[in-house]
């Protein structure tokens, strides 16, 4: 494909997020823009993705003459300003609303009227960073899974100024660079950091409860076919993370008894454990990177799996992972299908979530809900309304 006739795109922020987004455009074929405020940083981005692709090409990965082609179709510029005319801009720069809204006000001088403005933001809202674009209309999320060149998903954000057609081209492009597209409403933690935020809590919360230790309830989920236990991803994640996400998620709706971060992962942050990166989380890391504590009880995790929704890590997690799912969709924020691509592909969840609740069987997850609601009155188990009118 002729390169020209595929259009510039531009990449604000070389960080891990960027310079991934920026292999993926410059792979599909794109002249890539890359920039960073940090001199050197989208140079030394270039280079280090040129070093990925050749080790690729020397593994027999790709050819070596488009491992090189792909390199040199990224060229690092110094500032947003020096961006050619592009068809898009992807922003991935800090996680700040006040250094956002700056560079889409300047994108949108500098850029064409036709270019489509996206962020990759993972927690702030379309709504607040697209007024400062001349052109509203034409901003909206790409959001991207990390690493970029890997990960499948990538959810395509609707702010409540962005029009049909920026969000039909975008979906196209992202698409043309062999990703699955998910379409969502500018939601707090759009799909999947939304619906996935019950898979901790619960966890974290039966660990406070006394259910059962951590390496028991992890057990019992990757018996449920989860690749890994709520407790020991938090631990892969960051415990930072994963806290600074939820506790977003929970500020921006209004502190719903749902998304209320935990005491025992606020405890985690506050005393530093904050999983692998720091060796020690909720279990404690060898300087080889395995747990040293993670041995579940076999027994109990038999017992568990047998008992009531309270106490049953799995029935409990999925029961709540269900009402997110429905309740996303049923606010018309998600379709349905949309909600089981992103949480099998965003997260590898073994099967969507509204489709392992019309096979538990909705009425089933209203009553276990229920159940929960008595055991633990304040509105955190709620069922969703829409759960009510299904069953
Ligand atoms: N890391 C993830 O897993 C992940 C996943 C999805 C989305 N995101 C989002 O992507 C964005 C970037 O995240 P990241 O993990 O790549 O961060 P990062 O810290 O690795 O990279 C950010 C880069 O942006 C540069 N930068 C900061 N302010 C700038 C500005 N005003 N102009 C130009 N460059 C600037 C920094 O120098 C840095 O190189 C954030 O909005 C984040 O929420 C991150």
């Amino acid at each position: 494909m002729d390169n020209a006739e595929l259009g510039a795109v531009g990449v604000i922020g070389a960080g891990a997020m960027g310079s991934g987004i920026a292999q993926v455009a410059a792979t599909a074929g794109h002249p890539v823009f890359l920039c960073d405020a940090f001199e050197g940083a989208a140079e030394r981005a270039q280079a280090r993705i040129a070093a990925d692709l050749a080790k690729r090409a020397a593994q027999g990965r790709l050819p070596a003459e488009e491992a090189a082609a792909i390199a040199a179709r990224i060229t690092p510029v110094a500032a947003a300003a020096d961006l050619p005319a592009c068809v898009v801009v992807i922003e991935a720069i800090a996680e700040d609303l006040d250094a956002k809204s700056a560079l889409f006000e300047e994108l949108g001088r500098t850029q064409p009227a036709a270019t489509i403005l996206a962020t990759n933001t993972s927690s702030l809202s379309i709504n607040a960073i697209a007024p400062a674009a001349a052109h509203p209309s034409r901003v909206l999320g790409l959001h991207f899974f990390n690493p970029p060149p890997a990960m499948k998903l990538v959810e395509v954000i609707r702010g409540e100024t962005t029009v049909q057609d920026v969000l039909d081209a975008a979906t196209a492009l992202v698409v043309s660079w062999g990703k699955v597209a998910v379409r969502c409403a500018s939601t707090p933690g759009f799909i999947v950091n939304r619906v996935a935020r019950p898979f901790y809590g619960e966890a974290q919360r039966m660990v406070q409860e006394g259910v059962a230790d951590p390496a028991t309830i992890d057990a019992c989920l990757r018996s449920a076919g989860f690749r890994m236990g709520p407790l020991e991803l938090t631990d892969l994640i960051g415990q930072d993370v994963n806290l600074a996400v939820g506790t977003s998620v929970w500020n921006q709706t209004s502190r719903d008894p749902r998304y209320a971060p935990t005491p025992f992962q606020q405890g985690l942050v506050a005393a530093g454990h904050l999983g692998r990166k720091s060796s020690q989380g909720v279990y404690t890391y060898a300087a080889d990177g395995t747990a040293t504590d993670n041995v579940p009880d076999d027994a109990k995790v038999a017992e568990l799996l047998a008992s009531g929704v309270v106490t049953n890590p799995v029935a409990r997690t999925l029961a709540m992972l269900v009402n997110e799912a429905v309740d996303l969709v049923d606010r018309g924020e998600a379709g349905s299908g949309d909600v089981d691509l992103a949480m099998t592909l965003g997260t590898g969840y073994p099967k969507g979530p509204i489709a392992w609740g019309r096979e538990i069987g909705f009425r089933t997850v209203r009553d276990q809900l229920l159940e929960l609601d008595a055991a633990f009155p304040g509105g955190r188990y709620r069922p969703s309304p829409a759960l009510e009118r299904i069953s």
